[in-house]
């Protein structure tokens, strides 16, 4: 049987940069990204080590790379230290000034942190670590809001060593005390709350409860946030502001070694216990640095916004390692997009001339979803481009981002990466290459991703298989942490030599990379492999339909049938015929073969915190089993609740 996914959808529409825009970027057309990429996969040591002089290092390296698949140390010999290269950098010369942290919290309040500032902010909390016996090769926990004492807060850690492991704030307390015991932190760094609609989050408390028992924490540093009761544990619990008092802002940058632990972040993957993926000092930050650089093409002038949550691995890398490296004005914003109302995101844009904006298709399927009059009331002409992570995009909601956020005139950068990447892997650069919605084009510099069969052999255009990376890269992880083993089984096992990214994907004729899902969540039916996206964006291409999940039942006689879940628009009335009208509507889009066997109408889609659909608990819904995996991630209990009896 023929083991490779098919791919059936057609998406022809191609949009090419704007020459205003290509003039000014740094790589102004395909020729010239060509040319590069193919000079930075004939000779990628010397890519990476001219991006690498950009920085400033304490100590040059003596080899670009050691690689002892599947490990790999970069920049080997170099000394150099994170925080200093985000902040000490900048302070010389103009940007000295500059806004690195512009941030409004969700009731409204507002702040900006210049360079300057902000190097003083990083400096004394460093200080406060140290005071608390925090020192370099220590675990550290951040639970904190989107606040900038989060960027200080893992900055103060860089600078002195320590080693951070951010754990988002909606997670509860049994995943905090998850993630202490397997990474052995023996401090915590948290606020009194945190505000979600209006709501407050109960931070301390949850950290008290992930520390009752036995556990390594020995301090807790508590912000005061949102002045919400809580308990201070004397001995243990000491306040962020009271400590600021016994410190000054002296405190040189520590000389690291290239391949010293920057962080540790947990992602739980589709099963199993949370990997605490491990990333390193030099490499990660040139990864971040570079991809920066040329992903977002960016201005001094630009402000640039990222609307991910310090939590993921994108608030790590791009609201705050990458931009602060570039010297950029990173906007960050604590609360939910329709707080108070649903154009919350579009009032921000239109109150500071937010010139970037990435945010990911979960939100944009949502604003779609709210509809286009919350953001008709707001001037978005101050955006001059575009980003999309987190899952493939569905053509419709790109061309919706394109002419409704954009107003036609952004380009759009869909870029594909993991928490294990590190940074940006596969996108468009905005001046240089073409975009088709719904695919996240060529590789990036340095960067030798490929879509394989089962043996590992390249497979031709439009042929669906497994996406791999054939060498290593700088900011790669560099293990899970305390689990060389499973590191080296998990990805690197299944093709000798090559990094599996878990994820199906094909190449077209030119080039570009569409990825179609996860491997584990691709449908088999009747023989065919189908990867769960093109389905869901065949029927998101429908002008009622919201969202869409693709997921496989048993059926005998197929092997498996295609049961989707959908939610429609708001105002749509969800009916048996509209029911038809969506079989047919894949069938005419795809071909019958991916038709749906049920198509199943729903509120709302089990999501995870970071906002992907979590199809592993659909697939159980659907073949009618109690949901019985792990459920830590989900983002909202009820909505599954309400799925067990699916139907209206
Ligand atoms: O399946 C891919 C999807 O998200 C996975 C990585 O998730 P995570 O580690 O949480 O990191 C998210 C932020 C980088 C990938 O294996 N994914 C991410 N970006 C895209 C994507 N799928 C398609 N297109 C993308 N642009």
């Amino acid at each position: 049987m023929d083991t490779n996914i098919e791919s059936h959808l057609k998406e022809t529409r191609v949009f090419q940069p704007s020459p205003a825009f290509a003039k000014k970027a740094r790589i102004g057309s395909l020729t010239k990204y060509r040319r590069l990429y193919r000079e930075s996969i004939a000779h990628p040591e010397k890519f990476w080590a001219r991006e690498a002089k950009e920085l400033t290092w304490q100590k040059p390296w003596n080899k670009v790379l050691e690689w002892k698949a599947p490990f790999a140390k970069w920049f080997v010999g170099g000394r150099l230290n994170v925080a200093e290269n985000c902040l000490d950098r900048h302070l010389h010369g103009s940007r000295r000034n500059k806004a690195a942290i512009i941030w409004e919290g969700e009731p409204g309040e507002k702040r900006v942190l210049t360079y300057q500032q902000l190097h003083r902010d990083v400096c004394r909390f460093a200080n406060v670590l140290k005071r608390n016996k925090i020192g370099k090769g220590d675990r550290v926990i951040i639970y904190l809001p989107t606040i900038p004492e989060a960027a200080i807060a893992m900055l103060a850690c860089a600078r002195i060593g320590a080693v951070h492991s951010v754990v988002f704030g909606g997670f509860s307390a049994d995943s905090i005390r998850d993630r202490i015991a397997d990474c052995g932190a023996t401090a915590a760094i948290t606020a009194d709350g945190s505000y979600r609609r209006g709501a407050i989050v109960p931070l301390k408390h949850n950290v008290d409860e992930a520390l009752k028992g036995k556990t390594s924490i020995k301090r807790v540093i508590v912000f005061r946030r949102a002045g919400n009761d809580i308990h201070i544990e004397e001995g243990r619990d000491v306040w962020w502001h009271r400590e600021l008092e016994y410190v000054d802002a002296n405190c040189p940058a520590v000389a690291l070694d290239s391949e010293h632990p920057l962080y540790i972040l947990y992602t739980s993957g589709s099963t199993g216990k949370p990997k605490g993926i491990l990333h390193t000092t030099g490499g990660y930050l040139v990864g971040t640095h570079t991809t920066y650089k040329y992903v977002f093409d960016l201005r001094d002038e630009d402000i640039y916004w990222c609307t991910a949550d310090v939590g993921w691995v994108t608030g790590h890398s791009y609201v705050v390692y990458g931009p602060l490296a570039a010297g950029a004005t990173t906007f960050m914003y604590e609360g939910a997009p329709n707080w108070p109302e649903p154009d919350r995101f579009w009032r921000i844009i239109e109150e500071y001339a937010v010139s970037i904006l990435y945010t990911a298709p979960t939100a944009i399927r949502t604003f779609i979803r709210w509809g286009d009059e919350w953001v008709k009331k707001h001037d978005l002409s101050s955006l001059r481009l575009l980003g999309s992570v987190g899952e493939p995009i569905n053509p419709e909601a790109w061309m919706w981002y394109h002419k409704v956020i954009g107003g036609g005139r952004c380009p759009i950068v869909d870029t594909w990466w993991q928490t294990e990447t590190g940074a940006i892997m596969i996108t468009p650069l905005p001046g240089a290459t073409p975009t088709k919605p719904g695919s996240a084009t060529l590789p990036f510099f340095g960067i030798d991703a490929a879509v394989v069969d089962e043996k590992g052999r390249e497979v031709g255009p439009n042929v669906g298989g497994k996406l791999i990376v054939r060498r290593p890269w700088p900011s790669m992880l560099r293990s899970i942490y305390g689990d060389r083993s499973r590191y080296k089984k998990q990805y690197w096992s299944e093709f000798k030599g090559s990094y599996f990214t878990s994820d199906g994907a094909r190449r077209d004729k030119d080039g570009y990379f569409w990825i179609v899902g996860r491997i584990d969540d691709v449908l088999n039916v009747a023989g065919h492999r189908l990867g769960t996206s093109e389905i869901e964006s065949a029927l998101v291409s429908h002008p009622k339909v919201a969202e869409a999940a693709a997921v496989g039942r048993p059926d005998e006689i197929k092997g498996q049938g295609v049961v989707v879940f959908v939610t429609l628009k708001s105002g749509v009335t969800p009916t048996p015929n509209l029911k038809n009208e969506l079989r047919s509507h894949v069938g005419t889009q795809i071909g019958a073969i991916a038709k749906p066997d049920e198509v199943r109408f729903a509120e709302a889609l089990p999501k995870t915190r970071s906002g992907k659909i979590m199809r592993r608990l659909l697939k159980e819904i659907a073949s009618g089993q109690t949901v019985t995996g792990d459920t830590t991630t989900l983002e909202d209990f009820n909505v599954l609740a309400k799925l067990g009896s699916a139907e209206e």
